[in-house]
């Protein structure tokens, strides 16, 4: 069984785009949750682009398993010890990027991060790396005392010849469930190459965004424009 955690992030940036409510953010976690979604998970960037300080709140209570997904900013530590999401997954963050492009850069000094993994952990907050899959960085993930890892699966996903990317994803999730660290897998994950991850018996859970976001408009416009069309048109319904 791999747990699905679901990504609601892009229903809060097109949310934004009007700032009036719609679509509501609450409503899509419950669609998720009935869907058989394992968590949510929202992430709280610094620019506040997509999901909004009071939505972490709001939704805190409604979701059974919460994965917050912060950089190391004090502010967001600090509303992520205010909500204790059940688990924390730490990303890097850059003010220029469209989405998150790789995983956190573990090479330099880990001094602050191993701090705020602690500061999250003394809340009784587990705490996830979003990490590249080379070895290297599952092993400092395991120095920093996290609890887990989530492997960055952007790469497998764009290439065309992904072989050797789920090579590495493949030995960095034995190697990381080897040393008792929790695997997540995610960013770039279809419907296509979901596969060969779910394969991946160490993979305990994948977080999964756009695409199921994009797959929710495929199958609900059909209908939504029905709708509507019969309400402009009731006699002929
Ligand atoms: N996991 C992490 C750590 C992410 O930053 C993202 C993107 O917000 C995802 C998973 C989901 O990626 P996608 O939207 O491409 O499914």
């Amino acid at each position: 069984m791999t747990r699905l955690g679901v990504n609601i992030d892009h229903i809060a940036t097109l949310r934004q785009q009007r700032k009036e409510g719609q679509p509501n953010l609450a409503d899509a976690a419950r669609w998720a949750i009935a869907g058989g979604a394992d968590n949510i998970t929202m992430h709280l960037r610094e620019d506040r682009r997509h999901i909004q300080d009071s939505d972490i709140f709001e939704l805190r209570p409604l979701v059974n398993e919460l994965n917050f997904e912060c950089a190391t900013a004090s502010d967001i530590i600090d509303i992520a010890i205010q909500v204790t999401p059940e688990w924390a997954c730490i990303v890097p963050e850059k003010r220029t990027e469209l989405t998150t492009e790789g995983g956190l850069y573990l090479a330099g000094n880990n001094q602050h991060l191993q701090s705020t993994i602690q500061k999250l952990q003394d809340h009784g907050i587990q705490v996830s790396l979003f990490i590249n899959p080379t070895p290297l960085d599952v092993e400092i993930a395991k120095s920093l005392n996290a609890n887990g890892i989530e492997l960055h699966t952007g790469t497998y996903a764009l290439s065309p010849t992904p072989e050797l990317e789920l090579a590495a994803i493949k030995d960095c999730a034995s190697l990381a469930a080897d040393m008792a660290l929790k695997v997540q897998a995610g960013h770039g994950l279809n419907y296509s190459n979901i596969i060969a991850i779910s394969q991946i018996a160490q993979i305990e859970e994948v977080n999964i965004g756009h695409s199921i976001i994009c797959r929710a408009v495929e199958v609900g416009l059909t209908t939504a424009t029905q709708e509507m069309k019969r309400l402009l048109n009731p006699t002929n319904s």
